[in-house]
This record gives C-alpha cells, structure tokens and sequence, in this order.
C-alpha cells in the first residue's frame, strides 16, 4: 500500500552525557559528536518531509517535562534516554501516560555490554528497538519511525 501523505513531527530525546559524544571513550561510542548526529537528522527529516526535533539534557526531571510537552507536540519520538534506559521508572512513566510512539535508540548493542545494561524501563512500550550502529541507530530510527506513522 502506498504510503499517505500527512504531516508528520518527530521529537527527537538525548540523554545524560550524550552531550560529550565524539570526547567520550570514543572506542565505544565513536568519533562522531552529538551536533554530527543532529545534523544527518535533520538532512533526513527534511528529504523525508517530516519536522524534527531534538532535545538534550543530563536531567532526570528536563527529560520527564520534555515528554509531557511532547507527547502534545509530535506525532513520534525517538529516545535514547542513555543511562536513565536502565534506571528510570519516571521517563517509563513519562512515556507511557503520553501514549506517542517512540523507537528506542542506542548507539551501541546494549545486550553486548555489562549485564547492567540490558534490562530496559523502555523497550516493551516501544514501537522498536535500533540499538548498535553508532549514529546510523538515529538515522535507521528515524526512517524505521516515519513509515511506522504514515502506515498507521
Ligand atoms: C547508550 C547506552 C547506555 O547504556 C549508556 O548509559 C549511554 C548510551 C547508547 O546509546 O549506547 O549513555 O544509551
């Protein structure tokens, strides 16, 4: 089935420390910085025709008021809420009274890492995981997203 038309908003929601990406054991995450990240999101959105986003913050709290504006705001979101994916029952809260779909983001495979990361307070409220190709997660996500929303 062709896919329709409509207008179509995406939030997108970086977690703690995602801010240092590029500076940060850069073995792990890589060398691209968060603004690169940004930047292809933005080039995708505007070839997809979609209105992007994004928002980061190191606090629980911003983060938490960031999806209740926003779940009113955008049509979905993609969150990569970093540490706070394995400790925080408020942004699983936050999420789930917005009732937004959202694809959860990371950029590396939380699986293949320490055992504290693989539980996560999102995944069973997401429409989908990307998690394990660096930057490439925020761009697989965001395509992966918009044909969620205009199939729905
Ligand atoms: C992360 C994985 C988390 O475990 C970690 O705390 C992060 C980034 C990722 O994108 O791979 O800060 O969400």
């Amino acid at each position: 089935m062709a896919e329709k038309s409509q207008a179509v908003s995406v939030g997108v929601l970086h977690g703690p420390n995602l801010n240092l990406l590029g500076r940060r054991e850069p073995d792990i995450y890589g060398a691209e910085d968060l603004e690169a990240i940004d930047q292809r999101l933005i080039e995708l959105a505007r070839e997809l025709q979609v209105e992007l986003v994004s928002f980061q913050s190191n606090v629980e709290g911003e983060l938490v008021d960031w999806i209740q504006a926003a779940s009113a705001e955008f049509s979905g979101l993609l969150v990569n809420a970093a540490a706070y994916t394995h400790t925080s029952i408020a942004i699983r809260d936050a999420l789930k009274a917005g009732g937004i779909p959202f694809v959860e983001v990371h950029l590396t495979n939380i699986q293949a890492r320490e055992t504290f990361r693989h539980h996560s307070y999102l995944s069973d409220l997401a429409v989908g995981l990307v998690t394990g190709f660096g930057g490439d997660s925020y761009v697989l996500a965001l395509r992966a997203l918009v044909g969620y929303l205009r199939r729905r």
